[in-house]
């Protein structure tokens, strides 16, 4: 259904979304600048809102546009992903594009915008012409008027990292909430105390849910937002590079998607597929090789255990290729080793896991970061304690895969150097999952995380990936953007904090009730839940806090924090003390017919229901940053059906900290026309399962 018209521009150059709710402007203001609005059901969401670029070295891209011409769009799939929350996902918009030319230099820019339902994405796009070529931008100017003091829950701007918790205020309050940690990290010294990261939630006094993030990132850096306190107004913010540029262009191009998302109704911001639709269709041919992952690791043991990645203690360098690992003593406590991994196998292998991750199992941790080393790991040599091809033999025996660790140590051009030939090696061993990472600053130096040389390795490595068919889950890269439409062997981003924080210094409560809201806007997150030791003084002595949640809410946290790859995190002589709650872990589909968001409140609450992908059976996720009595009709259920749920709930006296491991499991006889209610307790949860009986 696509239908093509050119057309005059009436006075404001709207279109409507395809249910009449929403109506987005391209426009131009009296100095000739381009600029757009938003409005849902007649209130406006941004108010005029000016567009363009200043440009290094050339003059700006911003005012004395004229618009040459405009046309607009009617468009209609359904396509289906390889994984997902549905199988199935809808993608219907209105397009307008409109080409604007300045006047004084003949250079041309079109905006192209796309109107859904549940809201706005709009790009710039340069075509070729000869006024403008080659160009560096010094910052994109595009701005996001907000109409009133809304509600944020925002993370402060940054070039190098996402893992922060959120602040909720009002716009207004921002910068005197401001971290002072900031200065701590060296990374943001260039944003005001106002700078802010997206995905960014908002709601208005009178209930407006909007969202602000980008889509399609791909060759060009990552989209910040600075705030004018005075007029409420975000311009974006560019990640520079080492010469402080922020992007370099050579026409023909254009930036990714900037967009708007719109609800009175929270659960439809979660439901939302407009970044997945934003995204160009998939690009892998084949992609049977390509699966959803649930997995153990080699890995808190380290995080939360405070055991060593590095095999000695006793070289304070290393040097790849010259240091003798043979002749040096080991420390005796290196996790990564082959009767630990065998251990490992053994149980991932009895509880019905696909894969388990290794990490400290190559040479090179004991000299890893803080140095700016180039040539730092080689992805290649094992350690003297640990016999790579024996540990895969075993695994390989035992029905499951090893998922390999690439921690770059954010060496860029080591990595790069290395990458054929460890993905080689992977083909070799049969891995096909790589868990990759960008610990420290970026060499070469100058760079940052989040900047567009950046933007391109990550691209890069999950497209020679697929050559090798291997899947990629990048942690400490860019926030993602849906590139996992595009490239779906993307199966997963860290990108926010997750678990590991519960051992550093503990995550709020209401932290996972954000994140959906957020960070998951651009594609699933490695969140590795499954914690169900919340003592950390029982993991290492230099612990003496908790991890502020129940085991319930860590079941509930594979159904709310979507991902085709799940952890279990925890240490299998854990699981081994709360056998019944570790079965939701083991059964808990990670791949989805259809989910339906029946709850949901930003910071406060999140319940989700989802159908397995590949049977009849139901589940049901539930997590609240307070205590929450939850409610709703299993409506969705199939009519007439027969069912039977068992049910993961916080015990009565549970209570993060003080008892956080009591729970209650129950089993019911249920049908669609049942009602549940079902309590969490402040931190707390609960996880469904509902099976057919008939
Ligand atoms: C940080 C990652 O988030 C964590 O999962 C990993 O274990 C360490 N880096 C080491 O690579
Ligand atoms: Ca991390």
């Amino acid at each position: 259904m696509t239908s093509c018209c050119l057309l005059a521009l009436n006075a404001s150059g709207g279109v409507t979304s395809p249910n009449g709710l929403l109506e987005a402007t391209l426009d131009i203001s009296n100095i000739g600048r381009p600029v757009y609005s938003v409005n849902y059901k007649g209130k406006p969401v941004i108010l005029p809102s000016g567009l363009g670029f200043e440009l290094r070295g050339d003059s700006d891209l911003l005012n004395g546009f004229e618009i040459v011409a405009s046309d607009t769009t009617d468009f209609h799939e359904v396509w289906q992903p390889v994984w997902g929350e549905n199988t199935n996902i809808d993608n219907t918009y209105r397009e307008l594009s409109v080409s604007y030319r300045q006047k004084d230099t003949g250079r041309q820019m079109n905006i192209r915008m796309r109107v859904y339902d549940d809201g706005v994405g709009f790009r710039y796009e340069f075509p070729q012409q000869n006024n403008l070529v080659y160009f560096v931008i010094n910052e994109e100017k595009t701005e996001f008027a907000m109409p009133s003091d809304m509600t944020a829950w925002w993370i402060p701007g940054d070039y190098g990292t996402q893992e922060y918790e959120y602040t909720e205020c009002k716009l207004s309050e921002i910068s005197k909430l401001y971290p002072d940690t900031l200065e701590l990290n060296s990374n943001q010294q260039d944003f005001s105390r106002t700078g802010v990261q997206t995905s960014l939630q908002l709601k208005s006094d009178d209930g407006l849910y909007v969202n602000i993030h980008e889509a399609a990132l791909v060759d060009y850096p990552c989209l910040h937002l600075n705030l004018n306190e005075e007029n409420l107004t975000f311009t974006s913010w560019l990640t520079p590079d080492a010469e402080g540029a922020k992007g370099r262009m050579q026409a023909p191009c254009h930036t990714p998607w900037r967009t708007v998302m719109v609800s009175d109704d929270a659960r439809q911001i979660l439901a939302s597929n407009l970044i997945l639709n934003l995204n160009e269709p998939c690009k892998i041919e084949d992609t049977s090789w390509i699966h959803p992952v649930k997995y153990m690791g080699i890995w808190w043991e380290m995080i939360g255990h405070d055991k060593p990645w590095a095999y000695t203690f006793d070289l304070p360098s290393v040097q790849l290729g010259k240091t003798d690992y043979t002749s040096v003593k080991p420390n005796g406590v290196h996790p990564a080793n082959t009767a630990n991994a065998k251990r490992y196998i053994d149980f991932a292998a009895e509880h019905g896991f696909d894969q388990l991750l290794i990490e400290g199992w190559n040479i090179g941790w004991e000299d890893w970061m803080g140095h700016r080393k180039d040539y730092v790991f080689d992805f290649m040599t094992p350690y003297p304690d640990f016999d790579l091809e024996e540990v895969n033999e075993y695994a390989r025996s035992k029905g499951i895969k090893i998922m390999m660790h690439h921690e770059t140590s954010s060496s860029i051009r080591n990595y790069e150097r290395h990458m054929e030939a460890a993905y080689n090696l992977m083909n070799r061993l049969g891995n096909d999952a790589v868990k990759s990472g960008y610990v420290g600053n970026i060499i070469p130096v100058g760079e940052h995380h989040f900047g567009q040389w950046m933007v391109n390795h990550y691209l890069y490595c999950v497209t020679e990936a697929a050559k090798h068919k291997i899947m990629v889950n990048a942690h400490e890269a860019v926030h993602p953007t849906g590139l996992c439409r595009t490239w779906p062997n993307l199966v997963a981003n860290e990108s926010a904090r997750g678990t590991e924080y519960e051992s550093f210094k503990g995550n709020s409560t209401s932290h996972t009730c954000i994140l959906p809201f957020t960070r998951l806007q651009g594609g699933p997150m490695d969140y590795t839940p499954g914690i169900f030791e919340m003592d950390m003084s029982k993991c290492s002595d230099n612990k003496h806090h908790f991890v502020n949640t129940t085991i319930c809410r860590q079941l509930a946290l594979y159904l709310t924090m979507y991902s085709p790859l799940q952890m279990a995190a925890d240490l299998p002589e854990v699981y081994e003390q709360f056998p019944d709650a570790f079965e939701f872990i083991k059964e808990v589909p990670v791949d989805w017919q259809h989910s339906i968001y029946l709850e949901a409140e930003p910071a406060r609450y999140i319940t989700v229901a989802r159908k397995d992908k590949a049977s009849e059976a139901w589940y049901v996720g539930s997590i609240s940053a307070n205590d929450r009595k939850s409610k709703f009709s299993l409506d969705f259920l199939e009519p007439g059906k027969k069912y039977e749920a068992t049910i993961y709930a916080d015990a009565e006296d549970a209570a993060i900290v003080t008892n956080p491991q009591a729970y209650k499991i129950t089993k019911k006889k249920v049908n669609s026309k049942s009602q549940l209610e079902l309590n969490s307790v402040a931190g707390g949860g609960y996880a469904i399962s509902i099976k057919p009986l008939n």
